[in-house]
Protein backbone atom coordinates (compact mmCIF):
# COMPACT_ATOMS: atom_id res chain seq x y z
CA UNK A 1 0.00 0.00 0.00
CA UNK A 2 1.29 3.58 -1.08
CA UNK A 3 0.72 5.73 2.25
CA UNK A 4 0.33 9.18 0.60
CA UNK A 5 0.09 12.35 2.93
CA UNK A 6 -0.53 16.35 1.78
CA UNK A 7 1.15 18.54 3.78
CA UNK A 8 -0.73 21.53 3.33
CA UNK A 9 -0.02 25.00 4.57
CA UNK A 10 0.28 28.76 3.41
CA UNK A 11 4.42 28.17 3.26
CA UNK A 12 5.00 31.77 2.50
CA UNK A 13 7.72 30.88 2.52
CA UNK A 14 8.70 27.68 3.57
CA UNK A 15 11.41 27.89 6.43
CA UNK A 16 13.56 25.43 7.66
CA UNK A 17 11.06 24.38 10.29
CA UNK A 18 8.37 23.35 7.75
CA UNK A 19 11.37 21.39 5.97
CA UNK A 20 12.31 19.51 8.88
CA UNK A 21 8.60 18.11 9.23
CA UNK A 22 9.12 17.02 5.37
CA UNK A 23 12.27 14.74 6.58
CA UNK A 24 10.22 13.42 9.47
CA UNK A 25 7.24 12.37 7.30
CA UNK A 26 8.85 11.11 4.75
CA UNK A 27 9.93 8.73 7.54
CA UNK A 28 6.46 7.60 7.98
CA UNK A 29 5.07 7.89 4.80
CA UNK A 30 5.79 6.63 1.43
CA UNK A 31 5.05 9.85 -0.70
CA UNK A 32 4.76 13.39 0.37
CA UNK A 33 2.91 16.22 -1.38
CA UNK A 34 3.52 19.71 0.13
CA UNK A 35 0.55 21.51 -0.91
CA UNK A 36 0.21 25.33 -0.96
CA UNK A 37 -2.99 26.84 -0.76
CA UNK A 38 -3.70 29.49 -3.87
CA UNK A 39 -6.38 31.84 -2.34
CA UNK A 40 -6.20 35.05 -4.27
CA UNK A 41 -9.22 36.27 -3.86
CA UNK A 42 -7.81 37.19 0.13
CA UNK A 43 -4.26 36.55 -0.56
CA UNK A 44 -2.23 38.98 1.40
CA UNK A 45 0.94 37.05 1.17
CA UNK A 46 4.60 37.95 -0.16
CA UNK A 47 5.01 35.11 -2.65
CA UNK A 48 2.47 34.38 -4.81
CA UNK A 49 1.65 30.44 -4.88
CA UNK A 50 3.34 29.95 -8.02
CA UNK A 51 6.61 31.49 -6.70
CA UNK A 52 6.22 29.33 -3.15
CA UNK A 53 5.71 26.57 -4.72
CA UNK A 54 8.69 27.07 -7.25
CA UNK A 55 11.02 27.81 -3.76
CA UNK A 56 9.43 24.83 -1.91
CA UNK A 57 10.79 22.62 -5.24
CA UNK A 58 14.22 24.27 -5.04
CA UNK A 59 14.15 23.39 -1.37
CA UNK A 60 12.87 19.75 -1.55
CA UNK A 61 15.65 18.74 -4.26
CA UNK A 62 18.06 17.11 -2.05
CA UNK A 63 14.90 14.76 -0.41
CA UNK A 64 14.70 12.31 -3.44
CA UNK A 65 11.49 11.73 -5.86
CA UNK A 66 9.34 10.40 -2.88
CA UNK A 67 8.45 14.29 -2.30
CA UNK A 68 6.78 16.69 -4.62
CA UNK A 69 5.14 20.40 -4.25
CA UNK A 70 1.80 21.51 -5.89
CA UNK A 71 -0.79 24.43 -5.37
CA UNK A 72 -4.38 23.95 -4.39
CA UNK A 73 -7.64 25.50 -4.81
CA UNK A 74 -11.04 24.82 -2.75
CA UNK A 75 -11.09 21.85 -0.34
CA UNK A 76 -8.50 20.19 1.52
CA UNK A 77 -9.85 17.09 1.60
CA UNK A 78 -10.98 17.10 -1.90
CA UNK A 79 -7.62 17.93 -2.95
CA UNK A 80 -6.68 14.85 -0.68
CA UNK A 81 -9.32 12.68 -2.73
CA UNK A 82 -8.11 13.65 -5.81
CA UNK A 83 -4.23 12.96 -5.32
CA UNK A 84 -5.15 9.85 -3.58
CA UNK A 85 -3.81 10.75 -0.24
CA UNK A 86 -5.43 9.48 2.84
CA UNK A 87 -3.53 11.75 5.39
CA UNK A 88 -3.13 15.24 5.79
CA UNK A 89 0.10 16.59 8.01
CA UNK A 90 0.02 19.69 9.94
CA UNK A 91 2.96 20.67 11.74
CA UNK A 92 2.27 21.56 16.04
CA UNK A 93 4.78 24.28 17.54
CA UNK A 94 2.93 25.70 20.66
CA UNK A 95 -0.19 24.36 22.39
CA UNK A 96 -0.92 27.36 21.52
CA UNK A 97 -1.03 26.29 17.94
CA UNK A 98 -3.29 23.39 19.24
CA UNK A 99 -7.51 25.04 19.08
CA UNK A 100 -6.93 25.97 16.08
CA UNK A 101 -5.59 23.25 14.23
CA UNK A 102 -7.96 20.54 16.38
CA UNK A 103 -10.92 22.56 15.03
CA UNK A 104 -9.84 22.05 11.48
CA UNK A 105 -8.79 18.55 11.78
CA UNK A 106 -12.22 17.99 13.06
CA UNK A 107 -14.06 19.86 10.17
CA UNK A 108 -11.84 17.92 7.80
CA UNK A 109 -13.13 14.85 9.06
CA UNK A 110 -16.40 15.67 9.18
CA UNK A 111 -16.00 16.75 5.44
CA UNK A 112 -14.40 13.40 4.75
CA UNK A 113 -13.63 10.90 6.85
CA UNK A 114 -11.65 8.68 4.60
CA UNK A 115 -8.87 11.21 5.47
CA UNK A 116 -7.02 11.52 8.65
CA UNK A 117 -5.08 14.38 9.88
CA UNK A 118 -1.50 13.82 11.92
CA UNK A 119 0.22 16.41 13.78
CA UNK A 120 3.63 16.23 13.85
CA UNK A 121 6.31 18.62 15.55
CA UNK A 122 9.67 20.23 14.47
CA UNK A 123 13.06 20.33 15.56
CA UNK A 124 13.13 22.23 18.98
CA UNK A 125 15.26 24.11 16.95
CA UNK A 126 12.49 25.59 15.13
CA UNK A 127 10.17 26.40 17.57
CA UNK A 128 10.01 30.13 17.35
CA UNK A 129 10.12 29.63 12.89
CA UNK A 130 6.99 31.14 12.16
CA UNK A 131 7.03 32.59 8.30
CA UNK A 132 5.53 35.61 10.04
CA UNK A 133 8.05 36.35 12.04
CA UNK A 134 10.61 35.90 9.41
CA UNK A 135 9.02 38.11 7.29
CA UNK A 136 9.20 40.49 9.75
CA UNK A 137 12.57 40.13 10.45
CA UNK A 138 13.84 39.92 6.92
CA UNK A 139 11.93 42.85 6.02
CA UNK A 140 13.95 44.53 8.79
CA UNK A 141 17.41 43.69 8.05
CA UNK A 142 17.58 40.91 9.85
CA UNK A 143 19.63 37.87 9.11
CA UNK A 144 17.16 34.72 8.55
CA UNK A 145 19.97 32.26 7.09
CA UNK A 146 19.45 29.78 9.64
CA UNK A 147 15.85 29.72 9.87
CA UNK A 148 15.04 29.45 6.19
CA UNK A 149 16.80 27.36 2.78
CA UNK A 150 18.96 29.22 0.62
CA UNK A 151 16.53 30.02 -2.44
CA UNK A 152 13.89 31.65 0.72
CA UNK A 153 16.88 33.85 1.95
CA UNK A 154 17.78 35.27 -1.89
CA UNK A 155 14.21 36.03 -2.48
CA UNK A 156 13.88 37.72 0.51
CA UNK A 157 16.72 39.57 -0.09
CA UNK A 158 15.58 40.66 -3.39
CA UNK A 159 11.77 41.79 -1.75
CA UNK A 160 14.01 43.60 1.08
CA UNK A 161 17.46 43.98 -0.17
CA UNK A 162 17.56 47.75 0.02
CA UNK A 163 15.46 48.31 3.32
CA UNK A 164 17.41 48.84 6.26
CA UNK A 165 15.54 49.49 10.11
CA UNK A 166 14.97 53.10 10.79
O1 LIG B 1 -0.28 27.46 6.90
P1 LIG B 1 -1.73 27.73 7.21
O2 LIG B 1 -2.12 29.09 6.68
O3 LIG B 1 -2.06 27.56 8.66
O4 LIG B 1 -2.56 26.63 6.37
C1 LIG B 1 -3.95 26.60 6.43
C2 LIG B 1 -4.54 25.65 5.37
C3 LIG B 1 -4.08 26.06 3.97
C4 LIG B 1 -4.09 24.23 5.61
C5 LIG B 1 -6.08 25.74 5.49
O5 LIG B 1 -6.48 27.07 5.44
C6 LIG B 1 -6.82 24.98 4.40
O6 LIG B 1 -6.80 23.77 4.38
N1 LIG B 1 -7.47 25.71 3.47
C7 LIG B 1 -8.17 25.13 2.36
C8 LIG B 1 -9.67 25.32 2.49
C9 LIG B 1 -10.28 24.28 3.41
O7 LIG B 1 -10.19 23.09 3.15
N2 LIG B 1 -10.92 24.75 4.48
C10 LIG B 1 -11.51 23.90 5.47
C11 LIG B 1 -10.49 23.44 6.49
S1 LIG B 1 -11.18 23.54 8.08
Amino acid sequence: MNRKAVYAGSFDPITNGHLDIVRRALGVFDEVIVAVLRNPAKDTALFDADERVAMIREALADLGDRVSADAFSGLLVEYADRVQATAIIRGLRAVSDFEYEFQMAMMNRHLNARVETYFMTASEAYFYTASKLVKEVASLGGNVSALVPPVVQRALLQRFGGKQPA
